[in-house]
């Protein structure tokens, strides 16, 4: 586990707060519009029948929030926790403007301290957001307390591709094309130089998967998506009604 970037909760806040208003867009573009298909298959992994309450941490500006509540299926109720309140007015005005503020409700706050009880919401997602977490071991401790037995968590993180050839063309955009045209759209001087560089240091695929067999899920998953661009996991929260897991 990285021990040389520094994740403090505020220096990360900070970096969300400075470019929110330019995420999703960024998202969109440096991505190719892939990452509305990536958050889709995190949501369908849930498997959700239309009853749910799902926790959705560090939500953002809600886009997996937005896809876990399509008419439909999808959850009864979501609750988008994130500690950057820009992120959150981001995703407060995408919420109103699609009529989602009744099921879609959002919460400021660490990743590292849930403000649910136990076993409140059925499942739980991350979208590219675990990797910032100053603990990750105890956010994945936080998920398994809050989610019922049962419940099935989905976390989309990013990953390196291996496939020779590949790795060095994407090495080079993800290292150099990125971080340049980040900067450029951001205008914020290293957000997008962190981004390589904290990918590089998080263990993705059997190294993750470790982690959530540690945090006590159990039928964990690692879908390796577009050549491991990125990763889906995909695990359930194992043990009986009424235990709490911890
Ligand atoms: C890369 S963005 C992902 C946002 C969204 N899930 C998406 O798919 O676009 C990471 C988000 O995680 C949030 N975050 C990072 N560490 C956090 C923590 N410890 N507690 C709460 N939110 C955190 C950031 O504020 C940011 O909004």
């Amino acid at each position: 586990m990285d021990r040389v970037i520094d994740k403090t909760p505020h220096r990360i806040a900070a970096m969300f707060d400075a470019i929110a208003g330019r995420y999703d867009l960024l998202n969109h573009l440096l991505s190719g519009g892939l990452d509305w298909w990536w958050r889709a298959r995190a949501a369908r992994a849930l498997r959700l029948t239309g009853d749910e309450r799902v926790l959705d941490l560090c939500t953002g500006t809600a886009d997996l929030a937005i896809a876990l509540s399509r008419r439909g299926g999808g959850a009864a109720r979501v609750v988008g926790v994130d500690f950057a309140a820009r992120m959150l007015d981001q995703a407060a005005g995408k919420l109103r403007a699609r009529g989602l503020c009744g099921r879609v409700s959002l919460v400021r706050a660490d990743a590292m301290h849930v403000p649910l009880p136990v076993a409140s919401v059925d499942a739980a997602t991350i979208a590219f957001g675990i990797r910032n977490v100053e603990d990750p071991r105890r956010t994945l401790a936080e998920l398994h307390r809050v989610v019922r037995p049962g419940g099935r968590i989905a976390i989309l993180e990013f990953g390196m591709p291996t496939l020779p050839g590949l790795g060095p063309l994407y090495r080079w955009y993800f290292r150099c094309v990125l971080p340049r045209v980040g900067r450029l759209i951001s205008r914020h001087d290293s957000a997008y130089a962190y981004l390589p560089a904290s990918v590089g240091a998080f263990p993705s695929g059997a190294g993750f998967r470790e982690l959530l067999d540690d945090a006590g899920f159990v039928d964990t998953a690692a879908v390796r998506m577009l050549l491991g661009v990125v990763y889906l996991y995909a695990a359930t929260r194992g043990g009986r009604d009424g235990e709490s897991g911890l």
